[in-house]
């Protein structure tokens, strides 16, 4: 049974864009597949907690002693399976100064484990999660697909570059931009973002 694992990270809830177009993107996936298993993850609503002196190295070691680590380090083992049993991986991503939420950060620190998501060789780092799809809304007020602040976007490279880290090459952006530019702007924004989201699904 194909297996979509949906993250959604925008503080703005029924409002959110990139959560209408994830939506609209899940419900495409079971019109296709009505068999297919989702796995849904809130990030705004269940907030995967920082990083913190007690629970980092837990969470990077796999050792744990305190009832903290062992909290932090079940989470992460979670949130690990969690990904591994998925094929497709559907991820909502404002802009949020520039980069990612905090929330959804915080995701892939307690997923991108040292021997789990990756590891080094000779031959240099490997990314473990291969043989997976993602396909990531952004949502942006502003304009960064071209023009001058194409250099201010730490958005997709973080992200293209944490995926690609842990093996997840296969990777489709789609980018509803210049959400800020007023409710003509907005929603042809939006409409080109879900006509390329219907392809993509
Ligand atoms: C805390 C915060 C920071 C933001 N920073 C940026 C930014 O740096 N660049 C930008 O173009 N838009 C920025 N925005 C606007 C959001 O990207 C835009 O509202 C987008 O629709 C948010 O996604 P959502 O609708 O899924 O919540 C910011 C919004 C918030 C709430």
């Amino acid at each position: 049974m194909a297996t979509v694992l949906v993250l959604n990270s925008s503080a703005s809830g029924a409002d959110s864009v990139s959560r209408q177009l994830v939506q609209a993107t899940v419900s495409r996936l079971r019109h296709q597949n009505p068999g297919v298993h989702v796995v849904e993850r809130d990030l705004d609503a269940d907030p995967i907690p920082h990083l913190n002196i007690e629970t980092t190295t837990a969470v990077r070691t796999g050792l744990a002693e305190t009832a903290a680590q062992r909290d932090a380090l079940a989470l992460s083992n979670a949130l690990v399976e969690e990904l591994k049993a998925a094929d497709t991986i559907v991820i909502g991503a404002p802009m949020y100064n520039f980069g990612i939420p905090s929330t959804l950060k915080s995701w892939f620190d307690y997923v991108l484990r040292p021997g789990i998501a990756f590891r080094y060789s000779e031959a240099g780092p490997e990314g473990l999660f291969k043989g997976k799809r993602a396909v990531v809304v952004e949502s942006r007020g502003g304009l960064y697909s071209s023009g001058p602040a194409q250099v201010m976007d730490s958005q997709e490279p973080h992200l293209r570059t944490m995926l690609g880290f842990a093996g997840i090459t296969d990777v489709t952006f789609v980018r509803a931009e210049k959400l800020g530019f007023g409710p003509e702007a907005r929603e042809e924004a939006i409409r080109n973002a879900n006509a390329e989201l219907a392809l993509v699904a």
